[in-house]
């Protein structure tokens, strides 16, 4: 089976990117050269991660980073993006890590080697602990700590990186960390929910300064994620439901950064639900950026079903799902790029993660995952439909390149478009990276 970039669609001019995406916590491995950062302390916690896995090894990278890139280059991608942690980087005395920026400034370096380009993520959820210990994203400073953390990254790596992102999906740290407790810290409560999200996206805004003082010239922005919700029926209580749940689950993300105000609905939360917003914190966070990164994987419909909460539905038996159970809909992708693209001021759009995991087996040293491949097909047509339809998109990232540590699923849930036995730490390409590689070598023909 194959990939194919249509002629005339974006995936078939070699100007687009296309790359694939990791990030540190899932597979880099070497806990004990950096602090300790919430995602461990979470694993250590009987329940909290569905195979009682734990990130200290995950898959190998730390050790694995020359044969993991030379891998990435032999796929013919144009970039790779990936995370730094931070707790690998600024020790809890405040004191900088050396080994952990040399060993970025390695990976950077022979990325350049292979001519693929450098997209780094700031932030991809693994919050040093002794930072959550003082409050974590609930505490205002963390913004700041930040700050710091990105002023000394940016030093060390000068120009070698060619784009970098913030933050990846706030609302995952906020929502899912914060307010529900599946996430590292686990905590539960609606009166934190948003707390998170003002300090997380402060972040940002201030984050965004440093980048503009240290590397003007480096593009910058921020990667969200989004579900497009559609009502589960006609009636207006479902369409209702259904705005509620964009408000909370989207439109409170985008808006404060693009446009510069939460959506109304923030006047209708109960006070001790909001968060604190102290005077400029609106102007920081709305500065402009150069792209928006989008990470897209599924639907979802909404009803109401008379509680307090829209009620997001469990996908119909009969359609098709992915091994998370996710709704397979690549025209929920269209969708979301036009809704985005009619409702906001807009910059550039990149979409940074799109995949899915899918139940693969090793057999005779091949991995026939057939899945995966139709469905990267049929959701870079839907990137393709959007952009013949006026948006601006200027690349693609699969998620993920390695099959990897999947946050409370642990290790049950692969993503990869390569395999990872973890126990000998052996990568096997699938048919889908085997796909994707042709597709990319008949471009650069
Ligand atoms: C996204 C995360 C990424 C991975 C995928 C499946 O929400 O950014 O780390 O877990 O989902």
């Amino acid at each position: 089976m194959d990939i194919t970039a249509k002629p005339g669609s974006p995936f078939a001019d070699p100007s687009f990117t296309i790359g694939v995406a990791t990030s540190s916590f899932q597979i880099e491995g070497g806990a004990d050269g950096r602090e300790p950062c919430i995602w461990d302390t979470f694993c250590e916690q009987p329940g909290k991660i569905a195979d009682g896995s734990h990130g200290l090894h995950a898959c190998d990278h730390i050790n694995l980073w020359k044969d993991d890139i030379a891998l990435i280059a032999s796929l013919n991608v144009d970039a790779y993006r990936f995370s730094i942690s931070w707790p690998r980087i600024i020790r809890a005395d405040g004191s900088v890590n050396q080994d952990g920026l040399s060993f970025y400034i390695g990976i950077l370096d022979t990325l350049a080697q292979h001519n693929i380009k450098a997209y780094v993520t700031l932030y991809h959820w693994d919050l040093p602990q002794y930072l959550e210990d003082k409050g974590g994203w609930l505490n205002r400073e963390t913004a700041y700590a930040f700050a710091d953390y990105v002023d000394v990254v940016t030093k060390a790596f000068g120009d070698k990186v060619y784009s970098y992102a913030t933050l990846n999906e706030p609302f995952c740290s906020a929502y899912l960390g914060y307010e529900v407790g599946v996430h590292a810290p686990g905590k539960v409560g609606k009166e934190y929910g948003k707390k998170a999200v003002h300090h997380l996206l402060l972040a940002h805004g201030l984050g965004m300064k440093v980048l503009r003082k240290n590397v003007p010239e480096t593009e910058s922005g921020i990667v969200l994620n989004f579900t497009p919700f559609y009502p589960a029926s006609d009636s207006d209580k479902d369409k209702t439901a259904t705005k509620l749940a964009h408000d909370h689950f989207n439109d409170w993300y985008i808006r404060p950064i693009i446009e510069g105000e939460y959506p109304g609905l923030l006047d209708t939360l109960p006070p001790e639900h909001c968060p604190l917003i102290e005077d400029g914190d609106m102007e920081t966070i709305s500065q402009p950026i150069d792209f928006l990164g989008v990470n897209y994987y599924t639907r979802a419909k909404v009803q109401d079903d008379g509680g307090e909460d829209p009620k997001q539905l469990d996908p119909p038996e009969e359609c098709e799902k992915t091994a998370m159970g996710w709704e397979v809909y690549p025209q929920g992708l269209t969708d979301l790029l036009l809704q985005l693209h009619n409702d906001y001021r807009l910059p550039p759009l990149l979409i940074t993660e799109n995949g899915l995991a899918s139940d693969d087996h090793l057999i005779d040293g091949a991995v026939n995952d057939e899945q995966r491949i139709r469905y990267l097909q049929t959701h870079m047509d839907a990137v393709t439909e959007a952009v013949n339809q006026g948006v601006n998109i200027t690349g693609y990232f699969v998620w993920s390149l390695l099959d990897n540590f999947e946050w409370a699923l642990g290790y049950e849930k692969r993503f990869g478009i390569v395999y990872v036995d973890y126990e000998t730490q052996k990568r096997t390409l699938k048919a889908s990276a085997l796909a994707l590689r042709d597709m990319l070598a008949n471009r650069k023909k």
